[in-house]
């Protein structure tokens, strides 16, 4: 196991004064999923040339792929690129669907100023003891921690037959008041990956449960409320990826307006994952389809963090509205 260190040591801030400038100034903090040095690379400099704070997320396997200690430098370096490219912007590095009480501890000792504890899936009083359990060590040390509660659908399900999977609002206070959780992650009919509704063609994707995000703020007031499975699969570039070799037919996600809308209201975190999956893929698959002699990584690699760049620069600036916020 990699020393013990603290967040701050490496520059970086937990999620509370983001998501509380994110809920009064009506806009989401994105949170990014990242694996490798060019995602991270894009994610800084959009986020530092539009001026948002952001979220920069690894799941369990991103940091076994990326390896933990190597992670921390990285966010370090993340954090000195943003300031030599001349921003301030706010960095948190969280762990995205943290599985145990275990693992979020070993995020929390190195280096990690936030971690999800996803006990969604376990029946309600396990998923309380869980995550209390979580919030316990992580707020020693002044991390912030996100809870789930609802299961998102799963990509082979139909997402509009899964009711007993979203979110039930009358168990949202209790959850809260239990665990001491900082912000809470809500099913309302989101899906994770890059096909999230079974729709057939000419017929428009069905709206997410807003109801349940409504009757949710009522209940938690202020409270800081996560989208998760919330990219919009950009139909570019599944033409672009199924264009050049691929094969992704009826790829589909959340229609931006809708994105907006829950930025609007009590979501103050949004994550993306899959549009900057499907953004590298579409630019290397046509690198590599439209110059077939080319082995050079960093120019293939390179064309995929361009486009990046420009997809991140667009989610902040005109879909989440964290741009311009530092
Ligand atoms: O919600 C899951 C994220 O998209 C991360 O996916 O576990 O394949 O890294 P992963
Ligand atoms: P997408 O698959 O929609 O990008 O969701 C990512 C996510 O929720 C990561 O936790
Ligand atoms: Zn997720």
């Amino acid at each position: 196991m990699a020393d013990k260190v603290h967040y701050s040591e490496l520059g970086l801030v937990n999620t509370r004064e983001m998501f509380a400038k994110a809920m009064s100034g009506k806009y989401a903090i994105p949170a990014y999923n990242f694996n490798n040095l060019e995602q991270l690379q894009a994610i800084v400099t959009a986020c530092a040339e539009t001026g948002s704070p952001v979220i920069v997320q690894v799941s369990k396997g991103a940091r076994q792929y990326a390896n933990e200690t190597m992670l921390r430098y990285m966010a370090m370096g993340a954090v000195k690129m943003a300031r030599e490219l001349g921003s301030q912007i706010p960095i948190a590095l969280h762990l995205d669907h943290g599985d145990s009480l275990e693992l979020c501890q070993s995020c929390v000792d190195s280096g990690f100023s936030s971690v999800m504890i996803d006990g969604s899936h376990l029946p309600y009083e396990e998923n309380v003891a869980l995550t209390r359990q979580v919030v316990e060590y992580a707020h020693r040390y002044d991390v912030t921690v996100e809870g789930e509660l609802g299961v998102l659908a799963g990509i082979e399900d139909e997402v509009m037959a899964e009711v007993s999977t979203y979110t039930r609002p009358e168990e949202v206070e209790d959850f809260v008041r239990k665990t001491g959780v900082d912000s809470l992650a809500i099913s309302i009919g989101t899906s994770h990956g890059a096909y999230k509704f079974k729709i057939k063609e000419g017929e428009v994707v069905p709206e997410l449960r807003f109801d349940i995000l409504t009757e949710t703020e009522k209940r938690l007031p202020g409270f800081p409320i996560v989208l998760h499975g919330a990219s919009s699969v950009v139909q570019e570039y599944v033409e672009l990826i199924n264009k050049y070799g691929g094969k992704m037919e009826g790829a589909v996600g959340i229609p931006e307006d809708q994105l907006r809308r829950a930025a609007a209201g009590a979501v103050c975190k949004i994550n993306i994952d899959s549009d900057g999956r499907l953004a590298v893929t579409a630019r290397v698959r046509e690198y590599l389809a439209l110059d077939p002699k080319e082995f050079d990584p960093r120019k293939y690699l390179g064309a995929a963090r361009k486009e990046l760049i420009k997809l991140i620069k667009h989610k902040n600036q005109a879909v989440l509205g964290s741009a311009g916020r530092v």
